[in-house]
């Protein structure tokens, strides 16, 4: 099947070469001159495990191919998948369209009658309407618009996309539902649910499904918030609660909280949209989901204050930059605000990390960076410990203890091993946990 993928970042590149993978003819559309001639170079423009050595291996098959705007090539496609972003708005808390709006009327003018346009981004719900109503005018015919969410986590998005646990599909005829199912089939032979589901309902899934896991860390970080004061342990409470299967241990690890390019921005998106339809108050417990994430930052920041004293020129180490490890995705990252804030605090904190020191470079240069970890740890009066890389749990603490001013590290993930690290002589203040004095 001919196919055009339109905005290539993190979905899109990742949606580009699963499509071609399966065995369809690809073309990635993409504005960012940039970023385009990174992709066609075979460059993936950012760091996703698997998906960097499967693009060269797609474009040298020849099934995917790069333009930066539509033409009678692209025009020819089957079906065409928008996957533009749809960040925060500025100012708002709601999710800006503007980007999907002209994505989808661009393509209206190109398009043919028999073609299928999937939106793919995560839209507020009703969006998907309204782009039909554009996109049928502009176009002269009633355009086959369907909704097809997204779930791929950045880090495993490429397993992610070619064996997904789901495949939801909001449309509004049969016809769409026909072609969806035919660019997946190799998928759905494997046996993958598909849903096909009306379109609003479609749009929801998503917002729904971030919203439960926001919820659900949020949870266990109230939780936390409990066991500081209480002299009780999140952690071992989340092993015990998670044993009931109808709660379940997974995304129950209590920390820094979340962050990333969709989270925090769709439970915000998803309580503007509600009270624009009137029923706020169905998801106000989403701005405490909100706030008790963002507090566990400010937890840090406090826990610095209180363990340096005066910010002003004390060596602050951050262990990992990225929203989450295997990614270099740096949006809403709690290790990044965090640093930002010690740094504004008169502290000198340089960072470490395995892959994202290079966009930390353009996003937020105030701060060090240093790729050697014992040189990133040399002289440190703290270290905190702010995405959970697997190369931060096989430190060896009697190594590192030696380089640092000070044994003390905040363990913001919950994942180091506390009395190896109590055994060589480090204060560990581990979030949730009231472990700090051993
Ligand atoms: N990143 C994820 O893990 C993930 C997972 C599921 C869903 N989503 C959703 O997918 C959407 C995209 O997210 P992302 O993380 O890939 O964003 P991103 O910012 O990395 O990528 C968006 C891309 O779209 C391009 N673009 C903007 N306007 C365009 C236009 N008119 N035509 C063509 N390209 C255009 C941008 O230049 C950019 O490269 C969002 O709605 C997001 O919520 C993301």
């Amino acid at each position: 099947m001919k196919v055009t993928v339109i905005g290539l970042g993190y979905l899109g590149a990742t949606h580009a070469v699963a499509m071609a993978e399966l065995g369809h003819e690809v073309i990635g559309i993409e504005p960012d001159s940039k970023k385009l001639e990174s992709l066609a170079a075979g460059i993936l423009p950012f760091h996703e495990p698997g998906l960097d050595a499967a693009l060269p291996k797609a474009i040298s098959s020849g099934k995917l191919t790069f333009q930066s705007e539509h033409n009678e090539n692209s025009a020819s496609a089957d079906l065409h998948f928008i996957c533009v972003g749809t960040p925060q708005t500025k100012g708002s808390d709601a999710a800006d369209t503007t980007y999907v709006v002209a994505a989808a009327k661009e393509l209206a003018k190109w398009i043919k009658p028999t073609a299928v346009v999937a939106g793919k981004s995560t839209v507020p719900v009703g969006t998907a309407a309204t782009l039909k109503t554009a996109m049928t005018e502009i176009a002269g015919f009633e355009v086959h618009l369907a909704w097809n969410p997204e779930f791929l986590r950045e880090g495993t998005a490429l397993e992610d996309s070619l064996k997904p646990d789901r495949i939801v599909v909001g449309t509004w005829s049969q016809h769409s539902v026909d072609v969806l199912r035919e660019v997946y089939a190799p998928i759905l032979a494997t046996g993958t649910p598909f849903l096909e589901l009306d379109v609003p309902t479609a749009e929801l899934v998503k917002v729904a499904a971030n919203a439960f896991l926001a919820t659900k860390i949020s949870f266990i970080n109230a939780m936390a918030e409990v066991a500081e004061v209480s002299g009780a342990d999140a952690v071992a409470l989340a092993r015990a609660i998670g044993y009931d299967e109808r709660i379940g241990n997974k995304f129950l690890r209590t920390g820094i909280g979340f962050g990333g390019g969709c989270l925090p921005k769709d439970i915000r998106g998803f309580v503007a949209r509600a009270e624009e339809l009137g029923v706020g108050s169905a998801v106000d417990f989403l701005k405490d989901v909100d706030a008790v994430n963002l507090r566990r930052r400010d937890k840090v920041v406090e826990l610095a204050k209180s363990e340096l004293g005066s910010l002003t020129g004390k060596a602050v180490t951050m262990l990992g930059i990225s929203f989450k490890p295997d990614s270099d995705d740096l949006r809403d990252s709690p290790a990044l605000e965090i640093s930002q804030r010690l740094t504004a605090l008169g502290a000198k904190v340089t960072v470490h990390d395995p892959v994202s020191l290079t966009p930390l470079a353009t996003r937020s240069p105030e701060l060090y960076r240093e790729e050697d970890l014992l040189k990133a740890a040399t002289g440190a009066n703290l270290v905190i410990l702010g995405t959970e890389w697997k190369h931060y749990r096989e430190i060896d603490p009697i190594e590192f203890g030696k380089v640092v001013s000070t044994k003390t590290i905040i363990d913001g993930r919950n994942v180091l091993d506390v009395p190896k690290w109590q055994a060589a002589g480090w204060r560990v203040i581990a979030l949730g946990r009231n472990v700090h004095n051993g």
